[in-house]
């Protein structure tokens, strides 16, 4: 045999030694079915605590189509590898998870595998909820084992090759996830902890607020909470750099959390409003603010002066800007969005009034989530108190919105101006079509 042979000999045995023990790793067993339980078999009171988990997991958000039955899946979600569609999680035992044991169940929760055996994406954030205790796991199991089931099937996720070989995320999870429930922090007391736990675990804040890798996990250390992108929706970053003109405070935080609005904050919408509107307004108080208490751990506690004489320079300096009318930029401002945005001095119009110079909107590197408010308008406000927003789509012409946009963030905000203003009107303009997840937040209830 040719020493060139042997070689090629040696390097073909270990590929396919890799290939072999790879499949070995990546392999799992299915879980036996089970006759799915009966409703009234779980104890109320657990039900009543996965009722509570589930919303602090956003589970409903992700696992109902638009216009769809809650839980019945269907959800899709852009990601760079393609499209994901959520899966049906009533207890139907065809369609659903009707024949899943409390064991399968846990299984997907704290390692992605499906009871069939088979990887699921981490589009499914089982990389945080793999931090939630048993007690935790199993109430969300009662509550979703308890509600109707749904003989729904929604389309199934069709990844191009390689990303359709399920397998593969064996080896992501092997890089990227960090199995295990939280560990309190022995510093910390308990309010702290329980509102890293939340964090971490159930509310999977850093989904959305930490930058990802180009395999699309979440960055962690420094990037924690760094900002993140979502949807066509920047979702800002929650430590030292946090945008907005005032800093924050953990009050201010949990009022935020709580209510979706401080006029400080501004207003929370696109991707954020579903979590308040199904998830921190309806969960104990208590928790929300042991995460507000957690995140003011990383976008520090401002002084009551420093909070004041921020907001002073912006309201000043928004006055001096909104003086003349001697640009385009202040003239479309003054038409189409004064009447409701600065207070009016009869008192209360509607909705929040929000002051556009305070919140983050326009302290942000990218247009992107001025350009959605402006084109989309708010259809499906965090709390139907805080008003809606017309589109104006139709209205404003790419010239108008770019005077508009550039007049907003360098008088208004004072910030350089944006640069790329032309593309970005013109990917928001097209993703329009998809505000995917504005089509599902629409009702507080
Ligand atoms: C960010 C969106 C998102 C959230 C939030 C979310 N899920 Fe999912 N979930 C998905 C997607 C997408 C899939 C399908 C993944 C796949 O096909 O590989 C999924 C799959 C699952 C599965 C596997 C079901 C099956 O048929 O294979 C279970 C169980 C599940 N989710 C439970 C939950 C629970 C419980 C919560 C709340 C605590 C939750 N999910 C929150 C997106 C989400
Ligand atoms: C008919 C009333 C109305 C008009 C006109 C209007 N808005 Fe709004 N806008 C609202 C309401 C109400 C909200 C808050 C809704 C919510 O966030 O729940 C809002 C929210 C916003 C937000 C998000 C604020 C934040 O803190 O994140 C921005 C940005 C915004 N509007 C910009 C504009 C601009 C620019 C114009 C003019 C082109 C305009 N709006 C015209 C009612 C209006
Ligand atoms: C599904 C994605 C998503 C999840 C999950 C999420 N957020 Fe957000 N968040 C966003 C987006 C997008 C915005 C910007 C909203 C806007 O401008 O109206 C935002 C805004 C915020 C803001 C306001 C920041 C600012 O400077 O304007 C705070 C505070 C916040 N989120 C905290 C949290 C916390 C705490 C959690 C976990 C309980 C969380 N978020 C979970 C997407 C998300």
């Amino acid at each position: 045999m040719s020493r060139l042979r042997k070689y090629t000999l040696i390097v073909v045995l270990l590929i396919v030694l890799g290939i072999g023990g790879f499949v070995a790793y990546a392999w799992r067993a299915a879980i036996a079915p089970i006759a799915p339980p009966q409703a009234d078999s779980f104890d109320t009171t657990l039900v009543e605590q996965g009722r509570l988990v589930a919303a602090a997991g956003n589970c409903m958000e992700c696992h109902t189509a638009s216009g769809g039955t809650p839980y019945a899946g269907g959800h899709v979600m852009k990601t760079p590898f393609g499209e994901i569609i959520s899966t049906n999680i009533t207890p139907d035992p065809e369609h659903g998870i009707g024949q899943w044991s409390l064991a399968a169940f846990t299984r997907a929760m704290r390692e992605g595998v499906a009871r069939d055996g088979s990887h699921l994406y981490p589009a499914f954030p089982y990389t945080a909820f793999t931090k939630m205790s048993d007690e935790d796991i199993h109430a969300v199991y009662a509550y979703l084992m308890s509600r109707p089931a749904e003989p729904v099937s929604p389309p199934e996720t069709d990844l191009p090759f390689p990303f359709n070989q399920r397998a593969l995320v064996a080896g992501w999870n092997l890089l990227f996830l960090d199995k295990g429930v939280y560990q309190p922090d022995p510093a910390q007391d308990a309010e702290w902890n329980r509102g890293a736990y939340l964090v971490h675990g159930a509310a999977h804040c850093m989904a959305c607020h930490s930058p990802r890798n180009a395999l699309g996990a979440e960055k962690d250390g420094k990037h924690f909470l760094a900002g993140g992108d979502v949807d066509g929706w920047h979702a800002p970053a929650l430590n030292a750099d946090a945008p907005a003109a005032v800093p924050s405070t953990q009050e201010a935080l949990f009022q935020y959390l709580r209510h979706g609005h401080t006029a400080d904050q501004g207003t929370a919408n696109g991707s954020m409003a579903p979590v308040i509107a199904h998830g921190t307004s309806v969960i104990p108080e208590s928790d929300v603010r042991a995460i507000a208490r957690y995140i003011a751990s990383y976008t520090g506690e401002a002084s009551p002066q420093a909070v004041e004489d921020a907001r002073k320079a912006a309201n000043d300096r928004a006055a001096e800007a909104t003086r003349g009318l001697d640009t385009d930029g202040a003239r479309i401002y003054a038409m189409t969005c004064v009447a409701c945005h600065e207070a009016a001095p009869q008192g209360e119009r509607f909705g929040a009034q929000q002051p556009l110079w305070l919140g983050s909107t326009l302290y942000l590197d990218k247009p992107d989530n001025l350009l959605r408010f402006v084109l989309e308008g708010v259809q499906a406000p965090a709390d139907p108190s805080l008003g809606f927003m017309p589109p104006f789509k139709d209205y404003l012409s790419d010239a108008q919105l770019k005077s508009l946009t550039q007049y907003l963030r360098t008088e208004l905000a004072g910030q350089p101006a944006w640069e790329g203003m032309d593309e970005a009107i013109e990917r928001v303009r097209k993703g329009e079509a998809n505000p995917m997840w504005l089509a599902t937040g629409a009702s507080n209830t």
